[in-house]
């Protein structure tokens, strides 16, 4: 579906919500050309940066990344914390990372929210692993749903592979509060006691530093009290610096996972471009602080320019709407309407519905808008299946504020297309 639309879409006529891609403004194309200039500049500093490289990552990167975590990026963790962990430099952004996971793990059961990152997850299920989706609400996955999961495995609770909790969910934005956090690392580690074997709990950070809502957090990274030594954090440079960079480390204990992911690094081609690496460390080093500030800035105003737009329009039809205190989605839930790809309302907004007052000529089709579908939000074998199919993701990172109401003005008359009214100005 994503295909099709992708290859006919015209840029500056369709609105594209669906798209994980960060706003262009957020990209510090000068501070990049100053650091690429300055790498190359400097070849004491930046030994051999166009070479090989390693499958560990840029040594001057992860003394970057250590003082930033401990620093401006801190997640409430001192330089000593940093510094009894490892910290490795995937081959290709966070997704290398994840990806590591599945080459390194033995198959089995991997505990996460639902609605999922479902990249990920259909990826792991495309590799032999199988995804135990527990139901989220307001402060993240919940722990007493997710004890009843547990409890009814019986003894299918010895094929637990991991833990992968998305701090910041992707698709709901939904910020996991500080308590979560904590409750499922005690269970992760009690279970892992019960059962004689680490099992880890990976904390995805991807949009971590994307909290722009004044009033959220502040939220704290688990390691500090990680005693069991079972908890990991994978994090991205994609949403601050820039996703090209294709930057994503793994920190956590040093010791056999570690060792195995920096091998599967290494047989992936090593970690991600040196010259690349020696440039992130660069910025980092310089610039971390009023990047984050300014990128944060932007998200938060158009966070709110959209949420005003989706209760005008939308508010009516609306049951929830999560998400605008941190990354860049709205996740909706609709009373009625069903969102999913054969519905009406979304053969509205792809101008399919086969009625040319609506869709415009073939030729030249009115604008189309472009969202995710919650069914493929949601765990197919999950408890949302059937809210899925009235849910969507909109993301409000890529698009202008102007496309974007524009946009939202356009699913009002969907829904109302979907509900069988006359679509108001359609
Ligand atoms: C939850 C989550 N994890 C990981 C990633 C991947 O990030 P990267 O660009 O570093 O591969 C994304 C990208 O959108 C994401 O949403």
């Amino acid at each position: 579906m994503m295909e099709d639309f992708a290859t006919d879409f015209r840029d500056g006529v369709d609105i594209n919500l669906g798209i994980g891609y960060v706003n262009e403004k957020t990209i510090p194309v000068a501070l990049l050309t100053e650091a690429a200039q300055a790498v190359a500049g400097d070849p004491v500093k930046y030994r051999q940066a166009f070479n090989y490289g390693g499958p560990a990552g840029s040594a001057n990167l992860v003394k970057s990344l250590r003082g930033f975590l401990a620093g401006t990026g801190n997640g409430g963790f001192d330089e000593a914390t940093v510094a009894r962990r490892r910290l490795i430099i995937g081959p290709c952004g966070a997704t290398s990372v994840l990806d590591g996971l599945t080459d390194v793990m033995a198959p089995g059961l991997v505990v996460t929210s639902d609605p999922m990152y479902y990249i990920y997850c259909d990826a792991l299920e495309r590799k032999g692993f199988e995804v135990l989706a527990v139901l989220e609400d307001e402060e993240g996955i919940s722990v007493a749903a997710l004890e009843s999961k547990l409890h009814a495995l019986g003894g299918g609770i010895d094929r637990i592979a991991f833990f992968y909790l998305v701090t910041v969910n992707n698709p709901t934005c939904t910020i996991l509060s500080n308590g979560r956090r904590r409750a499922l690392l005690e269970l992760a580690a009690r279970l892992s006691r019960e059962q004689g074997r680490q099992i880890p709990i990976f904390y995805d950070l991807a949009y971590e530093l994307l909290v722009h809502d004044p009033l959220a957090g502040p939220f704290v990274s688990m390691l500090p009290e990680d005693a069991a030594g079972i908890a990991y954090e994978i994090g991205t440079l994609s949403k601050v610096l820039a996703p090209a960079l294709r930057i994503g480390y793994l920190l956590g204990p040093d010791g056999p996972l570690m060792n195995a992911m920096v091998q599967r690094t290494s047989d992936a081609g090593f970690s991600a471009p040196l010259f690349v690496q020696e440039m992130a460390g660069y910025l980092l080093d310089r610039h971390a602080a009023g990047q984050i500030r300014a990128v944060n800035a932007g998200y938060r105003t158009k966070a709110l320019a959209v949420r005003k737009a989706i209760e005008l329009s939308l508010g009516d039809f609306l049951d929830e709407c999560r998400g605008g205190s941190a990354g860049f989605y709205y996740y909706l839930t609709f009373r009625d309407v069903e969102t999913h790809p054969s519905s009406s309302f979304f053969k509205f907004l792809t101008r399919s519905t086969g009625d040319p007052a609506l869709d415009g000529p073939l030729e030249n089709r009115r604008p189309r808008v472009m969202y995710i579908p919650g069914e493929y939000c949601v765990h197919p074998l999950g408890d949302l299946v059937a809210q899925g199919r009235r849910q969507l993701r909109l993301s409000y990172g890529f698009e202008d504020v102007p496309a974007i109401l524009r946009a939202i003005v356009w699913m009002r008359e969907a829904a109302e297309y979907a509900c069988g009214r006359d679509p108001a100005g359609a």
